[in-house]
């Protein structure tokens, strides 16, 4: 089979590889071969090619956490899939429900597991889910990481209709984090560098926009949009860069859930803001299988779409991690593993 190999870490170390296939025999107790149809791309990819994300990950690495496929083979004792099913692995294989542990959250696709730029990947059933029939492949191979993550970021802070949310800017999981709030009835205010963004994020329901770049006072203006009362929810992806500013634009006694740190990751943070506030900071870690399900139900009731920016075919997968390291793109970054619908 062919597959994406991480052989030294850069951009420039990503080889195009011949791997021998998994057989039907390989299958553990279990396991079922899933001929995978196309992938997605997270920024924490990016981060593991350039040896940011864990500089001690072994090597070779198959990245990416995130794709579909069709399940091909069964292996003994398989009850949860059939063959013919159409079904992403989730991102943390061994975290199926309740809390998370250490263990659970090591054990993850894109590493220090082999990911899913490959033609096969062997899976336990287990960490598998279904996904919703109207959506296309690169659709559905958005959903592992960023999808689960946005939705984990707004259940857990108990988002209510009539609230309003603030997502920023409008990568992967932010734009997931704007449909799923519009879905749940909230209100939403969204975030870019580029006016041009924030027309298509307005067309996708966001009720006002601000761009970042030309407001950097952003969280008193999402404030002042509010009748001064503040946003009940941040979803935070900008981490250390934009924290102050999520800390004045949310309400007293909201909510923030932190995701990410595209702007930097050690914080200065005025703490008076958060206690004398009665804040809550809800750190996400993408989430289990049963929220990957529970997700799904609600896309397929609403029959959403995720936005696919552009669609690469595997031997470009160089291109498509300078895409998103260049931050051209809105919504997700796929790549085409094999004939897809
Ligand atoms: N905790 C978790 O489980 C988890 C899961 C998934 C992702 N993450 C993290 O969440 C973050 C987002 O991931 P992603 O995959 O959605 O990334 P992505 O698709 O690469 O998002 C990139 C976009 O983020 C926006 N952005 C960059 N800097 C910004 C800033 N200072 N303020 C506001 N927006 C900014 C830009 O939007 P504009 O071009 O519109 O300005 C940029 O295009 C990353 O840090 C990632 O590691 C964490």
């Amino acid at each position: 089979m062919r597959a994406i190999e991480i052989r030294a870490f850069g951009l420039d170390n990503l080889v195009l590889a011949e791997r021998p296939d998994p057989r039907p025999g390989d299958l553990r107790m279990g396991q079922v071969l899933v001929r995978m149809r196309a992938a997605s791309l997270n920024y924490r990819d990016l981060l593991t090619v350039q040896g940011k994300y864990n500089p001690k990950l072994k090597l070779p690495l198959i990245p990416c956490s995130d794709g579909v496929g069709e399940v091909v083979e069964l292996g003994e004792g398989v009850t949860r899939v059939r063959v013919g099913d159409r079904v992403c692995p989730i991102f943390a294989q061994q975290w199926l429900a309740g809390e998370p542990t250490r263990e659970k959250a090591r054990v993850t696709l894109g590493g220090p597991l082999d990911g899913t730029l490959a033609e096969l990947m062997a899976v336990d059933q287990e960490a598998l889910v279904k996904v919703p029939d109207h959506l296309t492949d690169e659709e559905a191979a958005s959903l592992p990481c960023a999808a689960v993550t946005a939705w984990n970021a707004l259940t857990a802070a108990g988002l209510k209709a009539g609230d309003t949310v603030l997502v920023q800017g409008t990568g992967g999981v932010s734009l997931f984090a704007l449909q799923f709030a519009k879905a749940l009835g909230a209100r939403v205010i969204a975030t870019s560098s580029s006016d041009q963004k924030l027309a298509r994020v307005r067309e996708m329901g966001a009720a006002e926009t601000i761009n970042y770049r030309e407001t950097p006072n952003w969280g008193a203006r999402a404030k002042e949009l509010t009748g001064g009362v503040g946003v009940d929810l941040v979803v935070e992806v900008g981490g250390a860069g934009t924290l102050d500013q999520s800390l004045r634009a949310v309400r007293f006694g909201g909510a923030i859930s932190l995701i990410g740190n595209l702007a930097g990751i050690d914080a200065q943070v005025r703490l008076t803001l958060i206690f004398m506030q009665n804040i809550r900071v809800l750190g996400i870690f993408v989430g289990h299988r049963e929220s990957f399900e529970a997700m799904n139900r609600a896309i397929a009731v609403h029959q959403l779409h995720p936005v696919v920016d552009r669609v690469f075919p595997l031997e470009e997968a160089r291109s498509a991690f300078e895409l998103m390291e260049a931050g051209g793109h809105f919504g997700k970054i796929c790549l085409a593993l094999s004939a897809s619908r």
